[in-house]
């Protein structure tokens, strides 16, 4: 069975969770449904990055330790997650031991190469964003924090270097020799842009200084006075989980899922790191760009960040999988920013849920229950009917759902599923099933075949748009197959399920479920869900 591990960023744990931590993990999400659902042998990560020097401020203030304060803020996450149908297989912290030891673990191999080594670094330092910022950067915003607008400061320490300056010709050649590595392409070419300019080392530790409060972090193995950086313990997580005899199948991760803001870190520190490391690197770093909110960047002095409650205030009104949908399918995932709008979220809600999926499947469910007793009629098998091939046409979607998951692109995945549930809604357009029956004399009219055949088919096609749409919509999209009297695929059922008339197909004689709508309707100029 082929492995195929997909992560996410760890998350800073001093933050509430939002729409951005929400939209990386629901990518993760679904493509590793989809990759259940094909038979691969899945495993999705997620998780908190706790060692940041803020997390040491913040639980001063609270007056508790650090550890409380992570605790506390690692389980918003959690549940946060658990409020948006994530089935993520593990939840790493980085304050969990087993993250702990195995990074100390590569940085004390690398302190044995020779990849780190005793330095003297002076340079401006992002206390927000914890990294050092290059003198360019730093200049070209003024000395202050080109994230925060915060004053940068200048920091002169003693700090061990990694030497990511050796692996320049490498990674460069191997950004070239693999396209598909660094996505989408505009920020590979932003990547190949910057390694022409050159690499310098960076530093991976800075010295514990006493106001840095307890045992928080991790000390280089080999120097318990230096705490290793965290942002160069964190990307260890994606290993650190899977390194154990079980686990190991799954690397190299399949892709790691990012935003642009963390590119640098994912296409150049941690692939050298690796490669330093002598392990294979991971098959893709996709970065994806920002979703900003009613037109603006989402920022805390501006306080427009959509945080959770929100996301749950919609859920509430519209269900937790049209809250999916919507940022699944129209979310930043190539290079320009998405907007999340209100009347954009209507706009697409009730185009293609409400009107779209919902208003499909009642519109097949209840022709059956008024022509045929809400019993699955018995249907000839004709391939091709009123001018549409169904088999092809479905199978088709299905094997462009399965190419566009293997390019991330979730927009076009979801749309197969949508594009089936257009060609139903189309067919019963042209072939008017309402008239047909009204035109029908008694049971033994021929015209009833022909009435039997539109609806089996119609509900044939809405199964095998369903489970397209499962790993975008798994409550929604398994209500639409119950009503069918469908049976569910489970992990690996994809190739079987998408058969049409297959062993799994719909059976006559099955009694199919009136359900309430699956989508109400919304109005137009309804405001907004507020927390
Ligand atoms: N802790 C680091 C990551 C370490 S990974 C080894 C970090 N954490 S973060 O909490 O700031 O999360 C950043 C990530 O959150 C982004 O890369 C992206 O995945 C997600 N998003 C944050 N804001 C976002 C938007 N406005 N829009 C979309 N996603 C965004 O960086």
């Amino acid at each position: 069975m082929p492995t195929f591990y997909v992560t996410t960023p760890i998350y800073y744990v001093n933050d509430r969770p939002h729409i951005g931590h929400c939209y990386t993990t629901l990518l993760a999400d679904v493509i590793a449904r989809f990759h259940r659902l094909k038979g691969d042998d899945v495993l999705m990560l997620t998780g908190t990055d706790e060692h940041a020097e803020k997390v040491i401020t913040r639980a001063t203030e609270a007056g508790v330790t650090p550890q409380e304060w992570a605790d506390r803020n690692a389980q918003a996450f959690r549940e946060a997650f658990e409020f948006m149908g994530f089935s993520q297989d593990d939840f790493v912290r980085t304050s969990e031991d087993r993250h702990k030891t195995r990074a100390s673990g590569y940085i004390q191999k690398l302190v044995d190469s020779g990849d780190i080594y005793l330095g003297d670094y002076e340079g401006w330092y992002d206390p927000g964003q914890e990294e050092y910022v290059t003198e360019s950067v730093a200049k070209a915003h003024d000395y202050t924090s080109p994230v925060s607008g915060k004053p940068l400061e200048k920091r002169n320490e003693k700090n061990y270097f990694f030497r990511l300056s050796a692996f320049e010709e490498r990674l460069r050649t191997y950004i070239e020799d693999h396209p598909r590595f660094v996505l989408p392409e505009a920020r590979r070419n932003e990547v190949l842009g910057r390694l022409r300019q050159g690499l310098q080392d960076v530093p991976v530790s800075r010295a514990v200084r006493d106001a840095d409060g307890a045992d928080w972090g991790i000390r280089m193995p080999n120097d318990p006075d230096h705490r290793v950086y965290v942002w160069i313990e964190a990307l260890c997580n994606y290993l650190t989980v899977v390194d154990t005899d079980d686990r190991r199948k799954y690397w190299p991760a399949s892709i790691h899922l990012l935003a642009k803001d963390i590119l640098w870190f994912h296409a150049v520190v941690w692939p050298a790191m690796l490669m330093a490391l002598d392990e294979p690197l991971p098959g893709c770093v996709y970065a994806h760009a920002y979703f900003v909110a009613e037109g603006r960047k989402m920022s805390k002095s501006l306080g427009n960040f959509i945080e959770i409650d929100q996301l749950r205030a919609y859920g509430d009104r519209f269900s937790v999988d049209a809250v999916r949908w919507y940022l699944a399918t129209q979310g930043p995932l190539g290079s320009t920013d998405a907007d999340f709008a209100h009347s954009n979220f209507v706009e697409v809600y009730n185009a293609e849920l409400a009107n779209g999926l919902g208003n499909c499947a009642s519109r097949v469910v209840n022709m059956i229950h008024k022509y045929f007793d809400g019993e699955l009629p018995e249907a000839r098998d004709a391939t091709v009917h009123a001018g549409v091939d169904w088999p092809s046409l479905t199978g088709g979607h299905v094997e462009q759902a399965e190419v566009c998951f293997s390019r991330a692109d979730l927009h076009g995945a979801g749309h197969q599923g949508l594009a089936i549930v257009t060609a139903i809604d189309g067919y019963i357009n042209t072939t008017e099933p309402f008239r047909l029956a009204k035109r029908i004399e008694g049971p033994d009219d021929p015209g009833r075949g022909d009435l039997a055949l539109i609806l089996f088919n119609c509900a044939e096609a809405l199964r095998i748009a369903a489970m397209l749409l499962l790993p975008f919509m798994p409550s929604k999209a398994a209500a639409v197959l119950e009503m069918l009297g469908a049976s569910a695929p489970g992990d690996g059922g994809l190739n079987e399920h998408a058969k049409w008339r297959g062993p799994q197909g719909l059976k006559p004689g099955t009694p199919v479920a009136k359900g309430p709508g699956l989508f109400m309707r919304a109005e137009a100029d309804e405001p907004a869900p507020t927390a």
